[in-house]
């Protein structure tokens, strides 16, 4: 069952039966202001952090589900009846009334047709300015005059997600509302900076700041009093809770058409003045949706592809990337699932988004690898999740003072925010060294290697020195055989192997290592070349020797010695991550990594993706972990777990089988699964944290869209190692791995300034290995750095 489709052109996908089983999401805001959204206009917005400075409410797992929201009700003067531009909360049956839903890149529109009034809110947050813009029109398409009062309602939250979750007795009284000059303003009283605005470009003809006036009693947002009785009370106090709703009152002429601006903001009544002088006026609308737009130009055109497979272009010029993209600016937490209460960056998770995509975010993975830096131990662990403001040195020069709760909350003691290594993951910071090595060879900003950074727990290093003391950990931290201790958990959540053994772990040191040696190569660092070449055949040499069964690699070791995932073991037989790692990484012997990954696909492929672990566990086993907890089928125990899904993708490349590695890309791919949403629920332009295992019920069911580390390695997957597009520190690789049957394909990458204008073409059917390459006609070994703003054909023959 297909619920909409999407829009290559416009870059949106639209939402033509919005009666969708979960929300499909979308996320507004590309700096300090962000929004969740639904496809009912359902969500809430925060200002920088969402757990310490949230605008507007949400009421987490609620039902009904994902409310409130931001709204907009229409209501006819002549009959009194009422409905809403998006189609919750009212809920006009969608037989009477016609609704759709545009999500596109940083902004969504909703639409509505009833009783020939056509309308559309679309939603959007400037650039350069802290305020959600809800551009509102509406246009009488029948030929007799028609009087339409428009009320906005949004509910505003007290700012702290804790206070606005417990502890009434104090948060209700702290939040106070006033109107005046066509403003609301909204303010958390014991907070220096707690103000926000709701205001528009038009003289409203009443309003209600408190929510409960609004609404009324016994109601809810599908039929507030105020609209339904067609007129605001007034309301607003000092004390309760408050929302933001103007009413207007039009008199459509047949055919005309108007267009209302409200503006959600950010600031006081003062800030709210500003905002409203400036957005009364449609060209600076206009003006702010053309710049978000560049914007986002800007970054699509860094690679844009065009291969037989739609789906994949679909998903690599707009789609994934735009994924990607959000979980490095959002990190993971602001969803409908993570809802604010635990944020700050998680290690593992952020250092693998700024490896992704450091060509159309370069100074946010930059960022982000130095917050990361901060965040490592002297000794090479990582601060499993940590907030970037405690290590960074510019905060404390920060003018502003911390809220701070009347209600006594212990101030956590500095010592106490570096855990030990009893809270240390065994992979954390491994991912650090590759993000790093492609930042570098994104960039050319070679001296960032050099450059100084802070220890957290006291002390500071050069980038490069961070990298040799995470890679020297991981060396220490082995078990009895030589493998790298499981520790707190590996990339594995629900694995927790304590001094266990990690098979994933040690071949993630080898990745890392090998990275890091290709830069200390470049640098010119022999000893350092020569001191880490011999760790690496060593951890090689170790893995192939202790990890492999008889036709894959284990995943790991109990503390007790038991091997995790062999042949004899009847639950958790074959498992994804070690075997895509082991082969991924070019640690395991040739022949030992193609029988790996047939074992992958003959164990663990399923029409939508690949399953993490088979058959699922059932019995529960503490020395394994939290896996042997969780029910069969989802999350880490045997669901189609969508993060590693890619590792295999690219494992597959790295063994030259072009047609697997696109077998494996169009399962998990959700563009495939749009037609078949009565299974799959969730949208099809997201990667979903995990798709529900053969062995539940729901098999197929995807759940978790957006914040997933699946966005980021999904696109390095497809872009690095399918399509072969990879900048290295001097030079542009071009060694795609595709299926025998693509003739050809295209891209147009940028990189370092430069275009270059990529033509692949396969005339022996071959799916891997480059014959010949052209620049500008020319026959050529490599494609070196060609000048700032040029631009260059190139041709790549493979066979
Ligand atoms: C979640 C976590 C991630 C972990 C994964 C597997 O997605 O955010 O850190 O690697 O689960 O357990």
């Amino acid at each position: 069952m297909q619920y909409g489709h999407f829009d290559n052109e416009k870059r949106e996908y639209v939402i033509d039966r919005v009666d969708l089983p979960v929300s499909w999401t979308n996320y507004l805001g590309v700096k300090d202001l962000c929004v969740v959204v639904n496809h009912t206009a359902g969500g809430y917005m925060f200002y920088q952090s969402p757990e310490y400075h949230r605008v507007t409410r949400f009421r987490g797992n609620a039902v009904p589900m994902d409310r409130p929201g931001h709204y907009v009700y229409l209501r006819d003067a002549k009959d009194g009846d009422y409905w809403s531009i998006s189609w919750q909360p009212v809920g006009k049956p969608l037989d009477q009334a016609k609704y759709t839903c545009r999500h596109g890149i940083s902004y969504t529109t909703y639409e509505c047709d009833y009783k020939g009034i056509k309308a559309s809110q679309t939603l959007m947050v400037p650039m350069d300015d802290a305020v959600e813009l809800w551009d509102v029109r509406l246009k009488n398409t029948t030929d007799k005059e028609r009087r339409i009062s428009v009320f906005s309602y949004c509910e505003f939250s007290f700012h702290h997600i804790m206070i606005d979750n417990q502890n009434f007795q104090m948060s209700l009284y702290c939040a106070g509302s006033s109107y005046a000059e066509n403003i609301i303003e909204y303010d958390l009283f014991y907070e220096e900076f707690g103000y926000q605005y709701f205001t528009s470009n038009v003289t409203p003809d009443g309003f209600d700041c408190l929510r409960d006036s609004f609404l009324g009693a016994y109601r809810t947002e599908d039929n507030p009093i105020a609209v339904e009785h067609g007129t605001c009370s007034g309301s607003h106090e000092l004390g309760n809770n408050h929302c933001g709703s103007l009413q207007k009152d039009l008199v459509l002429a047949p055919g005309e058409e108007v267009r209302l601006i409200f503006m959600l903001g950010e600031g006081n009544r003062e800030a709210g003045k500003k905002i409203r002088e400036k957005y009364s006026d449609m060209a600076n609308v206009d003006a702010a949706y053309a710049q978000l737009k560049d914007y986002w130009e800007n970054k699509f055109a860094q690679l844009q592809i065009k291969t037989p497979n739609e789906g994949m272009n679909t998903l690599i010029n707009t789609w994934n990337l735009y994924q990607a993209e959000v979980n490095i600016m959002f990190s993971r937490f602001a969803s409908f699932i993570e809802v604010g209460g635990r944020t700050g960056l998680g290690y593992r998770d952020t250092a693998q988004d700024a490896m992704t995509i450091p060509h159309s975010n370069p100074e946010k993975c930059r960022q982000r690898i130095v917050e990361l830096l901060r965040g490592l131990t002297t000794k090479g662990y990582g601060l499993h999740l940590f907030s970037p403001e405690w290590f960074d040195p510019d905060a404390k020069k920060e003018k502003k003072k911390p809220f701070k709760s009347p209600t006594v909350i212990p101030t956590v003691n500095a010592k106490d925010i570096v855990h030990g290594l009893e809270d240390a993951c065994s992979d954390d910071a491994l991912w650090l060294v590759p993000s790093i090595i492609e930042y570098i060879k994104e960039t050319g900003e070679t001296g960032f290697a050099d450059e100084t950074v802070t220890y957290a727990d006291g002390g500071e290093g050069t980038v490069y020195e961070h990298m040799k003391r995470i890679l020297d950990f991981s060396a220490e931290q082995v078990g009895a055989t030589g493998i790298c201790k499981g520790l707190r958990a590996d990339w594995n959540d629900c694995l927790n192997l304590g001094g266990g053994e990690s098979a994933m772990v040690s071949f993630l040191h080898y990745w890392a290592i090998c990275h890091f040696l290709q830069l200390a190569e470049y640098l010119g660092r022999t000893e350092d070349v020569e001191k880490y070449q011999a760790m690496r055949e060593r951890v090689g040499n170790v893995c192939n020797r202790e990890l492999w069964d008889k036709e894959w690699f284990i995943r790991g070791i109990t503390k007790n010695g038991k091997k995790i995932g062999t042949s004899e073991d009847a639950e958790g037989k074959v498992h994804l991550e070690s075997n895509a790692w082991a082969v991924l990484s070019g640690a395991a012997d040739v022949e030992k990594g193609k029988r790996a990954m047939d074992s992958v696909d003959k164990y663990l492929f399923t029409p939508y993706g690949i399953l993490l672990n088979a058959p699922s566990y059932t019995v529960p086993d503490d020395d394994i972990g939290f896996v042997t907890r969780v029910y069969p089928g989802l999350k880490e125990n045997g669901s189609i777990f969508s993060h590693p899904n890619p590792w295999a993708w690219a494992a597959e490349c790295v063994l030259g089988r072009g047609d697997r590695a696109m077998k494996f890309y169009n399962a998990l791919c959700p563009y495939y699964q749009n037609n078949m949403i009565e299974i799959r629920q969730s949208e099809p332009y997201s990667y979903c944290q995990f798709v529900v295992g053969r062995d539940h019920t729901a098999f197929g069911r995807a759940r978790h869209p957006f914040m997933t580390g699946s966005g980021g390695w999904a696109y390095f997957s497809a872009t690095r190692y399918m399509l072969g597009i990879r900048p290295d520190f001097e030079h542009l690789t071009i060694d795609p791995c595709i299926p025998a049957d693509w003739k050809e394909f295209s891209a147009v990458r940028r990189w370092r300034g430069a275009e270059y204008d990529i033509h692949v073409e396969n005339p022996d059917g071959v799916m891997k290995g480059v014959q010949e390459l052209y620049l500008d006609g020319e026959k050529v070994e490599r494609i070196p750095v060609m000048a700032q703003g040029s631009r260059h054909d190139v041709r790549v023959v493979m066979g």
